[in-house]
C-alpha cells in the first residue's frame, strides 16, 4: 500500500511524548522517514525504535548550535528535510504577579526560539529542494488564558511567525500552517491538573463536561491533522491555524 509520505524525511521536534509521539507514529505509518528530536534523548530514541525507519536525536530547540548540526545530520543521513513539526513545548503556569524572570524566558525560549530556530535550519534544506511543509503548534490559549501570560503570548506569536514564514517561503513550494489543540489528555495537561490540585482523571471529566463535543482530546486527534496539513495534498493551505479542540471556547 502506498502512503501519503513515501519517500518523505519528517522531523517532529518535542516527539519523544504526547502528541509529538503521536504525530511521528502517524507519519511513520503513512511512510515517512521520521527523526524524533526531543531534549529528552533516552526517550526519543526509545519513541523511534518503536516506529519503522524512525531516529531519535538528544536536541534541546533553544540551541542554534545543537538544532543547525541535528538539521544537517538528519538531511545527511536521510536524505530531506520535507516535513518539519515544531511540537516542543512547556509550561510554566503562574498569574502575572508571580510569574518570574525564568518563566518567561523558558516559555518563549522553547516556544518560540525553538521554532524560528527550527524553521530557519530546515527551510535550507526545503529551498533548495522546492518543496516543504512546515507545521507549528500553538493552542486555544493564544488568545489569553489566566496563568498563562508567557504560554498564550508564545502560542500567538507562533500564529504570527507562521503567517510569515507562508509569506515568504510560499515561493518555494513550502506551506506554514499552525495547529491550536484545546485540550488534549497528555503529560502536559496532567501536570496542569496537579497543580490545580485536582487527579488527573477529574481533571479531564471535568474539561470533557465543558467541551461541545463532550471529551478531551487524545494526541492522534492532532496528529490526524498534522498529517493533513503536512500532506502534499494540502499544497494550497497555508498560514493558516487550525484548531483541534472539540469547539472548547475558553
Ligand atoms: N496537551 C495539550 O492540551 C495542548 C494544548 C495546546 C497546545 N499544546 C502544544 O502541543 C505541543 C505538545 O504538547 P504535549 O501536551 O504533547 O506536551 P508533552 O509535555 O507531553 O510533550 C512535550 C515534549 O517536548 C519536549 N521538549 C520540551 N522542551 C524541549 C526543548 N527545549 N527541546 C526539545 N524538546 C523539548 C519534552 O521533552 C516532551 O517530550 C506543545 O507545543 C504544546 O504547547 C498542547
Amino acid at each position: 500500500m502506498t502512503g501519503r509520505f513515501d519517500g518523505r524525511v519528517a522531523i517532529v521536534t518535542g516527539g519523544a511524548g504526547g502528541i509529538g509521539r503521536a504525530t511521528a507514529a502517524r507519519l511513520a505509518g503513512e511512510g515517512a522517514r521520521v527523526a524524533i528530536l526531543d531534549r529528552a534523548g533516552d526517550a526519543a530514541e526509545a519513541a523511534a525504535a518503536e516506529l519503522p525507519g524512525a531516529l531519535g536525536f538528544a536536541v534541546d530547540v533553544t540551541d542554534a548550535a545543537g538544532v543547525d548540526a541535528a538539521v544537517d545530520g538528519v538531511a545527511a543521513e536521510l536524505g530531506s528535510v520535507d516535513v518539519l513539526v515544531n511540537n516542543a513545548g512547556i509550561t510554566r503556569d503562574n498569574l502575572l504577579f508571580r510569574m518570574g524572570d525564568d518563566d518567561w524566558d523558558a516559555v518563549i525560549g522553547v516556544h518560540l526560539r525553538g521554532a524560528f530556530l527550527m524553521a530557519r535550519a530546515a527551510q535550507r534544506h526545503m529551498v533548495a529542494a522546492r518543496y516543504g511543509r512546515i507545521v507549528s503548534l500553538t493552542s486555544v490559549a493564544a488568545t489569553g488564558n489566566r496563568g498563562q501570560a508567557n504560554y498564550s503570548a508564545a502560542k500567538a506569536g507562533l500564529q504570527g511567525f507562521t503567517k510569515t514564514l507562508a509569506i515568504e517561503l510560499g515561493p518555494f513550494g513550502i506551506t506554514a500552517n499552525a495547529v491550536g489543540p484545546g485540550f488534549i489528555a497528555t503529560e502536559m495537561t496532567d501536570a496542569t491538573a496537579r497543580r490545580v490540585g485536582m487527579e488527573p482523571d477529574e481533571y479531564r471529566a471535568q474539561t470533557a463536561a465543558i467541551t461541545p463535543v463532550r471529551r478531551v482530546g487524545e494526541p492522534a486527534d492532532v496528529a490526524a491533522t498534522i498529517a493533513w496539513l503536512a500532506s502534499e495534498e494540502a499544497g494550497f493551505v497555508t498560514g493558516q491555524v487550525v484548531y483541534v479542540d472539540g469547539g472548547l471556547d475558553l
